[in-house]
């Protein structure tokens, strides 16, 4: 699913959007290199002065030398300080947009792919590629460092110059091959570190499940072998980048005793002085950190390829689709609803196949049948969740897929048949739907969705932190809390999935009420499995076999449907 393009370059308008601060890391590496050159030479210098024993050269050389070094820890200060600017806006943007993508995927998107997926590439690899510019330019000076000293090699012995670049070739092709051999162990190790994380995340949020339907051994087991996995995986992608170090420090180890060789003939001839031969050898060090930085770079590149791939791939919708709104904008729907020969299938599945039925605006429709007939779909399809494949949804005979996002989200509210409360206090919740929502008109749709009593019993009232998911709520309770959510949100289509499903009978027939009271001017649509809860209804849509076998009052149903009178009476 990967495309092959070099999504790195991908990057530069996050870092061109920081012209300035990426001009001064830039000057400030170079800076850094050409300053930090001057020590080998006033070095050399100094122990030519040992040598015939100059004492005030020595001293003069010395002063410069510490001045130089307080100059370099300068300018290495103030780039550590922009860098890490750069680095942490970098990040920051790259999470926004990221995180801006995932909530405009397609629902589907998240049905089947692993949530540990999406986690660690908005936390991880947003990270590592705003790391990036920092490696580059801290190895970028290294290598400048180590490139202008073999050019000073090369005027104090040409041969040894040339033995120089004779070396970093070598090394350098032990290198590539390194990397090779590593970038392909990271990438397993990372797409078995995403599927782990997916793995935490749901035996955290499902661990009252784990516990009471004591599948911890299930799980822990399952978890084990997945952790083991991918450790093993991380630690053969360190063991294949240290084994090559080691066997690349030996070949240069090997390098050095040659070098030694030659510049025991240079000396001899008298091509090379003692004091050059000492420079060059103290200074080989920085030559392997040159090394180390060309080697470090281009992993730290190849790593930033397979971060740039995968946080790219989401934020350009490669592997996930983006979901389409038109650009037909209503403030205000009167609400009405029509599906016309709709079909729809979920992956390859037929669900529906010319579905077709229309709800008028202020009716208060019903939608009923057995588990799995299409309840739940038809209200995700009003709401454009999913997007049907064949047919017209219709909303104020306006196709669906041609009203903006804002028209269809704003005018129609959804309480899901398990709904999501956030770990924000009560009143937080409800704001949710309207930001600017005042005390008093939280409190009178939490009245409305009866819930306004319970409320009042807590410790800490509206202001109670209800904790992940609600949980400090019963199930009936978060209906009440997610039906007053989804009329803070004043909407003219209200959807109801099952959304009583847990209240008692006191309560669910004070909702009935309220719902009928709101369908004076709102529509109201609600699927329920008691067919009590219903009977009020303008009209029942009963669904079998995955299509819309009768309508009706439920009267009249009662009298024409044998299906919806043999379910009725099961429940009496
Ligand atoms: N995201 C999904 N991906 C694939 N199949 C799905 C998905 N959601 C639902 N289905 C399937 O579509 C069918 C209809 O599901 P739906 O949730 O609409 O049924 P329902 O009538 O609401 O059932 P219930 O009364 O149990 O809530 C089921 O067979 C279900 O397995
Ligand atoms: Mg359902």
């Amino acid at each position: 699913m990967e495309k092959k393009t070099n999504n790195l370059m991908r990057l530069l308008p996050y870092y061109k959007k920081y012209t300035i601060l990426c001009v001064a890391v830039i000057i400030l590496s170079l800076g850094y290199a050409g300053i930090s050159l001057l020590s080998p030479i006033y070095e050399g210098k100094m122990l030519g002065f040992f040598e015939e024993f100059n004492q005030n050269e020595i001293i003069k050389t010395a002063v410069l030398l510490l001045i130089i070094r307080i100059v370099i820890e300068i300018v290495t200060n103030m780039w550590s300080r922009i860098v890490l600017k750069l680095n942490s806006k970098v990040n920051l943007d790259l999470k926004k947009n990221l995180l801006e993508s995932l909530t405009n995927f397609e629902i589907k998107n998240f049905d089947h792919t692993n949530s540990g997926l999406f986690i660690s590439r908005l936390n991880k690899d947003t990270t590592e590629l705003a790391e990036l510019f920092d490696f580059i330019t801290d190895d970028l000076s290294e290598i400048i460092l180590g490139v202008s000293f073999i050019i000073y090699v090369f005027f104090l012995n040409i041969y040894l110059g040339i033995f120089l670049i004779l070396n970093l070739l070598i090394i350098s092709l032990l290198v590539s091959k390194k990397i090779s051999v590593y970038k392909k162990v990271r990438k397993n190790y990372k797409e078995k570190d995403e599927n782990l994380i997916g793995l935490y995340t749901d035996i955290v949020r499902g661990i009252r499940e784990v516990k009471s339907l004591n599948l911890k051994s299930v799980f822990l087991n399952n978890i084990n072998h997945q952790q083991e996995d991918t450790i093993q995986a991380e630690m053969k992608s360190i063991d294949t980048r240290r084994t090559w170090n080691r066997w690349i420090a030996a070949m240069q180890h090997f390098l050095d005793f040659i070098y030694i060789l030659l510049s025991i003939y240079f000396i001899k001839h008298q091509s090379l002085t003692v004091a050059s031969f000492l420079i060059i050898f103290l200074y080989k060090n920085k030559i392997l950190i040159f090394l180390n930085c060309i080697s470090e770079l281009r992993e730290k590149i190849a790593d930033g390829k397979i971060s740039a791939t995968r946080v790219f791939d989401m934020m350009d919708y490669q592997s996930f689709s983006k979901e389409q709104f038109g650009n037909q904008s209503i403030e205000y729907l009167n609400g009405k609803i029509e599906f016309q020969n709709v079909s729809f299938c979920y992956e390859n599945e037929l669900l529906f196949e010319n579905l077709n039925f229309g709800i008028e605006p202020n009716q208060m429709v019903a939608i009923v049948g057995k588990s799995g007939e299409g309840k739940s779909t038809i209200l995700k399809l009003m709401h454009k969740s999913y997007s049907v494949d064949k047919g017209k949804i219709l909303l104020d005979g306006i196709d669906i897929n041609k009203l903006s996002e804002k028209s269809i989200k704003n005018n129609i509210a959804i309480v899901l048949q398990s709904p999501y409360i956030f770990n924000l206090s009560i009143k937080e919740n409800i704001r949710l739907s309207k930001m600017n929502a005042i005390d008093e008109e939280i409190i009178e749709v939490c009245k409305k969705a009866q819930i306004h009593d319970d409320i009042m019993k807590l410790e800490n009232g509206y202001d109670t932190l209800v904790g992940e998911n609600g949980v400090i709520l019963s199930g009936g309770q978060k209906q009440r809390l997610a039906i007053a959510r989804a009329l803070m949100k004043q909407s003219k289509i209200i959807l109801l999935d099952e959304a009583t499903s847990s209240l008692d009978n006191e309560n669910q027939e004070k909702i009935k009420h309220v719902m009928r009271d709101l369908s004076k001017d709102h529509t109201v649509i609600i699927v329920a499995h008691r067919l009590s809860t219903i009977v009020n209804a303008d009209k029942i849509l009963y669904l079998d076999h995955h299509s819309i076998v009768a309508s009706g009052t439920h009267q009249y149903l009662m009298e024409h449907c044998s299906e919806y009178k043999k379910l009725y009476e099961i429940e009496e």
